[in-house]
């Protein structure tokens, strides 16, 4: 019996939840944080601090933690549970520097020669660095990062110079010190796909390509969101290209990693643009995307305990994990007003069970009253599965149209192309 703790409690983590309870092996899963879709035997034992979660995979004497978010990683959630003796699923903190600075990403980017855009990297602090951002700024056709976390929300793609000052201005205002460095980087143009690697410290192992829907609206219009759909694998990227990719960018990050003394367990996951020069990379995540985790439980089909504690543990499984063949599709309904306000309370139809298809909840809460409600945000997350896309779409949109709940948003187009 394996006692797995899992960090976090939305979309993402309930994809995990959902797959982890159907591996053969047996598994005590414990959880942080409440999701009314948590599947059937699962304990919750809140756990918001990264001090609270420690404390709880010590005293339950957790044989594995599952981090799900990046907020945790950043503070040393993995440091922390790795010093305790319990393998971790997540990087240490000076590896999950690879999404908590983008200007570290930069600096590694060009240490083991992954393509990736020219970049300006500028500090408040110091005038003349400052003034070479300015200077880049005139120039247009610039995209503005803030070199911290920012929720998704730290990056402004700007055509002109006016823009590009603005953003420059306006970084330093909503996010403080996570904005107090800033990455300058030239506009790219092409479609953008996710690749996915399972690192054990040593090696890494491609997943299928996926595709996310950042804005909010139809035709990729509207304000970015943490994600309104996800699909995979994606055509432009078929397994052999996932593969060619993680050989030349993921191995040699985490190799670069291991030789500075912090080798990186967990997932890899890379954003890339394919330009006309080629794929280059926009960003690192050192974790599964939301809702592109949904899109890829849907199609694992393999113990994923096994594959979890192996990169965990520093010894990932030989070859790679199975994943059944098709495709999957994930629409997430978002509450109105999303992602500006947050609309909450609507009752929510109770998810008829319809084979191929699986709702992950996210923004739901069960009152005393038992009927389910929103709760503000991404709120559901409404999956298919189908021998090719267009079949998983079919099934995904099918069921959206029984469960949309009143002031639903959603995308139509998730996977469309
Ligand atoms: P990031 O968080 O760095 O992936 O940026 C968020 C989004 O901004 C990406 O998914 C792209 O749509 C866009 N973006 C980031 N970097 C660039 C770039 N150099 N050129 C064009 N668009 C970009
Ligand atoms: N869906 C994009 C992300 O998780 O960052």
């Amino acid at each position: 019996m394996s006692r797995v703790v899992l960090v976090g409690g939305g979309g993402r983590e309930a994809a995990l939840a959902w797959r982890l309870a159907q591996s053969p092996s047996s598994i005590e899963l414990l959880v942080t944080h409440p999701n009314p879709g948590w599947p059937e035997g699962v304990t919750l034992r809140s756990a918001s601090t990264v001090a609270e979660q420690v404390a709880l995979a010590q005293s339950v004497q957790a044989d594995l933690v599952v981090v799900g978010p990046e907020q945790p990683l950043a503070e040393g959630l993995a440091d922390a549970i790795t010093e305790a003796g319990i393998p971790c699923f997540g990087p240490v903190r000076a590896a999950a520097r690879l999404e908590s600075s983008k200007a570290f990403t930069k600096e590694i980017c060009a240490a083991v020669g992954v393509p990736t855009a020219r970049a300006v990297v500028a500090d408040r602090s110091d005038p003349v660095s400052w003034e070479q951002a300015l200077r880049r700024c005139e120039q247009g056709r610039v995209v503005v990062k803030a070199d911290g976390l920012a929720q998704g929300k730290g990056v402004v793609v700007c055509q002109t110079a006016d823009e590009a000052r603005a953003a420059l201005e306006e970084m330093g205002r909503r996010f403080g010190d996570a904005a107090q460095r800033i990455v300058l980087e030239d506009l790219l143009v092409g479609p953008e796909v996710s690749v996915f690697a399972l690192c054990d410290g040593a090696r890494a192992v491609a997943l299928p390509s996926a595709q996310d829907h950042k804005q909010l609206l139809d035709g990729g219009k509207g304000p970015n969101t943490g994600g309104m759909g996800a699909y995979a694998p994606c055509p432009l990227v078929d397994d052999e290209g996932a593969a060619r990719l993680v050989r030349e960018v993921h191995q040699p990050v985490i190799e670069e990693l291991a030789r500075r003394g912090s080798p990186f367990r967990g997932v890899l996951f890379a954003g890339f643009m394919l330009t006309e020069d080629g794929p280059q990379l926009l960003e690192f995540n050192v974790r599964f995307g939301d809702p592109e985790c949904q899109a890829l439980m849907a199609l694992w089909d393999d113990d994923l305990l096994t594959w979890l504690r192996g990169a965990a543990a520093g010894r990932l499984p030989d070859g790679s994990p199975r994943f059944r063949e098709g495709a999957s599709c994930c629409v997430v309904l978002a509450s109105a007003g999303y992602p500006v306000t947050s609309d909450k309370g609507r009752p929510i139809p109770e998810p008829p069970d319809v084979p191929s298809v699986v709702a992950f909840h996210a923004g739901t809460t069960r009152g005393g009253d038992g009927v389910l409600r929103t709760n503000g945000g991404r709120v559901l997350g409404i999956t298919g599965v189908g021998g090719d896309l267009q079949e998983a779409r079919r099934h995904a949109y099918d069921a959206v149209a029984r469960w949309r709940f009143e002031g639903a948003q959603f995308r139509t187009d998730v996977g469309a192309g």
